[in-house]
């Protein structure tokens, strides 16, 4: 790897992005690019030391003009659900072209080909795009975020119930912040090989505990309430959630109700160099947020 690489991290002005482009600034880990469709939501990061580029992979052709010079891709996984396996292909393919040493990719745990769920068949499909390419790789199966905790308390708190498909099993939540720290570690350190990592959190909880702790917090009692899949897929499809979120959130519970969001990795401490944030610290953080949503 040069010594100073070339560094470009695709969606720069979301939430994840952002964060992992400030880290490298902080770092000083060699020329950061920052990726976006939009260069206005990126215009602080340049004035704090990043380039910019336009990057949009719903417009490939423009993605070798994009991805011209870089040595290390980060690729953020996009929101746009029900498109994206198209999305990122073109993405990794014109990477492949640009002749990019090194793709990291966040995924998710456990990627599966689906022909209903175009989250994890999305993810299945875009590791397999980037380890048929010539390039090296480190994918991150980032576990859920604790930041989707908030998102669920905001009902649980008006109603003190908390629906879950995931049974009595727990789920080792990472929080955003980690998986942001992680994955500049990723893209800024020499490793050139192929790797697939799982991100976690120190120890899986199971929502009976977020409940509880929830509730402590707000002063309010809070209940974690299992539902089958197939109510929990109907209920968030009832609440206005559209069919593919309905779908993926679903099936999300129905792994970590098998086990499969339960795992403990030492990634986040290998890469980062310190302890991942518990689900218990990462709500104390929170509890102003909290008190408001009660
Ligand atoms: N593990 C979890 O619990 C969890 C939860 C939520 C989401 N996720 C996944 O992790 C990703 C990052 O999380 P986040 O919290 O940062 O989400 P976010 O704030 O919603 O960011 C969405 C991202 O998608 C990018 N994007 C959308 N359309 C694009 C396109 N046509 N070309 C290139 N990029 C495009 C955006 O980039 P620009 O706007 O800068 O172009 C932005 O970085 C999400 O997109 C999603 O795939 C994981």
């Amino acid at each position: 790897m040069p010594a100073s690489p070339v560094l470009l991290v695709t969606g720069a002005s979301g939430h994840l992005g952002r964060q992992v482009v400030e880290r490298l600034l902080d770092n000083k880990s060699g020329r950061v690019i920052a990726g976006t469709r939009d260069l206005a939501k990126v215009a602080d990061l340049v004035d704090r030391g990043a380039e910019a580029r336009v990057v949009d992979f719903d417009r490939p052709e423009t993605l070798a003009a994009a991805f011209a010079g870089v040595d290390r891709l980060l690729l953020i996984s996009t929101d746009a659900l029900a498109v994206r396996k198209r999305q990122q292909r073109a993405a990794v393919e014109a990477a492949a072209k640009a002749g990019v040493g090194h793709i990291v990719y966040t995924s998710a745990l456990n990627p599966q080909p689906s022909e209903t769920n175009p989250v994890t068949d999305s993810h299945y499909w875009t590791e397999h795009a980037i380890a048929a390419t010539a390039a090296g790789f480190t994918i991150l199966r980032n576990n859920i975020y604790a930041d989707m905790i908030l998102v669920a308390l905001a009902n649980a708190l008006k109603s003190g119930q908390m629906f879950s498909a995931t049974g009595t099993a727990g789920r080792n939540y990472v929080t955003r912040e980690d998986c942001a720290a992680v994955a500049a570690a990723a893209l800024a350190d020499a490793f050139s090989g192929r790797r697939i990592l799982e991100v976690n959190g120190p120890a899986p909880v199971t929502q009976d505990e977020v409940a509880a702790w929830a509730g402590a917090i707000a002063g309010k009692p809070v209940a974690h309430v299992p539902i089958p899949a197939e109510a929990m897929r109907q209920g968030l499809a009832a609440a206005g959630l559209p069919d593919v979120y309905a779908e993926a959130l679903t099936a999300f519970d129905v792994d970590a109700a098998r086990g499969y969001h339960a795992v403990t990795t030492p990634v986040v401490h290998d890469l980062t160099g310190r302890a991942p944030t518990s689900v218990q610290d990462f709500l104390a953080a929170n509890a102003e947020a909290i008190r408001a949503m009660a």
